[in-house]
């Protein structure tokens, strides 16, 4: 044999490498899962992104500093940033095998992208924290000896407990901020500092019994399992400054305060209505409004024409309905160029056919009853309900 033979390799001694390597092999579970923290991987990092091409690499390399000492893992989940964050993030994973990408097509969404990166997550702590910087990840260290000392099943970064500090908001987002987190408190009874955190670790097992009860929707995550867990869930917040974006810009524009209003109502009412219904439901009552006042001014244009007053009127209300259920109800599937036409047409269609279940159930409730607010109430419903389940199969369907 050759020299160059000898070292190189052979079948028989890869087994050999392996068992060198045994710590990074998980141990085989003996039921007592603390053991086994010891030797398996302990931490996997989840970070959703849009649009962060220039922050990703800067965070991976904060992770890798942080971490050392730790066996971790990070999984970017990058909705097809148009910018090519998942380009980036794929060389980094081509490099390092502890990077992953998980690039989602035809999907948006804060909340969604962190779920879907837990559920991915192969270390029993899971730890979500944003590309952009703003989060302090040399706490991670600190949260992660919390979650294994069993002193916490979730850990919060928070910036508003002693020690921390959100002062890198303008002073309009932070009113804003300190708002939602009152009413989020009250009305949902939530106990932690700052539930609309960004920054968190959980228990991953923990995490999974939450997860079918959580909305994909919007994005306020960390709110949305706290009160789905309903303070059976031992949570210690850690104090962290909240800093300023280095490249790109906030994702977070003024319509996340539908998104938040909708999951408050959403956990208030025990998820009997969805967020997207309850949006739904608003527009609808929007496009009341809009059917009566151009149906008013119809009418003054072409006086004694009621039925053409009417016809307009319910064809602007149906338009703007649909256009603003596109960037507000289902602005996460927003259709777009030609789609849009197409998307109309069907909504005209689906509405039709609303408005016949919608007088069909009041008239017959009419029948049996003669109480005219009743009848017309069920059949506004009824309707309501067909429009819903009809967009979202044929308007709005998921590719
Ligand atoms: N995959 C994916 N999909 N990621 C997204 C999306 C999306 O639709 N929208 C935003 N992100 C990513 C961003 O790329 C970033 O890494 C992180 O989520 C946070 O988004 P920002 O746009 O930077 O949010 P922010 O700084 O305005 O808000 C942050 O602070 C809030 C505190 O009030 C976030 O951490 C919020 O979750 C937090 O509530
Ligand atoms: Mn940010």
């Amino acid at each position: 044999m050759t020299e160059s033979a000898t070292t190189a390799p052979t079948p028989t001694k890869i087994p050999l490498v392996a068992e060198a390597r045994a710590p990074r092999v998980p141990a085989p579970d003996t039921g007592g899962a603390q053991a086994s923290w010891a030797v398996a991987r302990q931490l996997s990092v989840i970070v959703p992104t849009f649009k962060e091409r220039d922050n990703v690499v800067t965070l991976y390399h904060r992770l890798e500093t942080t971490l050392a000492g730790v066996d971790w893992e990070v999984i970017f989940v990058d909705d097809n940033s148009p910018d090519g964050t998942w380009q980036v993030v794929r060389d980094l994973a081509a490099r390092d095998t502890r990077v992953r990408c998980i690039r989602r097509i035809g999907r948006r969404g804060l909340s969604g992208a962190c779920i879907e990166g837990i559920l991915a997550a192969s270390a029993p702590f899971a730890a979500v924290i944003d590309a952009d910087l703003q989060h302090d990840e040399t706490q991670l260290p600190k949260m992660l000896a919390l979650l294994q000392s069993g002193a916490a099943e979730l850990v919060v970064g928070s910036r508003y407990v002693e020690g921390g500090s959100a002062d890198a908001f303008g002073r309009g987002r932070l009113g804003i901020s300190v708002a939602a987190t009152m009413v989020a408190k009250r009305l949902l009874g939530v106990k932690i500092a700052d539930p609309m955190s960004g920054f968190f670790m959980i228990r991953r097992d923990r995490f999974e019994e939450l997860a079918p009860s959580l909305s994909v929707q919007g994005f306020k995550i960390l709110l949305d399992i706290v009160a789905t867990a309903r303070g059976q869930l031992r949570t210690v917040e850690v104090p962290f400054v909240f800093g300023s974006r280095q490249h790109g810009e906030s994702k977070l524009d003024s319509m996340v305060a539908l998104d938040f209003f909708g999951l408050v109502l959403a956990k208030l009412t025990r998820d009997l209505v969805s967020l997207r219904f309850l949006m739904f439901a608003l527009v609808g009552a929007v496009g009341l409004a809009v059917h009566l006042v151009t149906l008013d001014l119809a009418m003054l244009v072409w006086p004694g024409s009621f039925t053409k007053a009417q016809t307009i009127a319910a064809f602007v209300a149906m338009t703007s309905n649909f256009l603003l259920n596109n960037v507000l109800t289902y602005r996460d599937q927003r259709l777009k160029g030609f789609a849009i036409l197409r998307g109309l047409v069907v909504f005209y269609i689906v509405c039709g056919v609303g408005l016949l279940a919608n007088v069909g159930v009041a008239f017959s409730i009419y029948n049996q009853r003669p109480i005219w607010w009743l009848a017309g109430a069920a059949g506004a419903l009824m309707g309501a309900v067909w429009n819903y389940a009809l967009s979202s199969l044929l308007v709005w369907r998921r590719r």
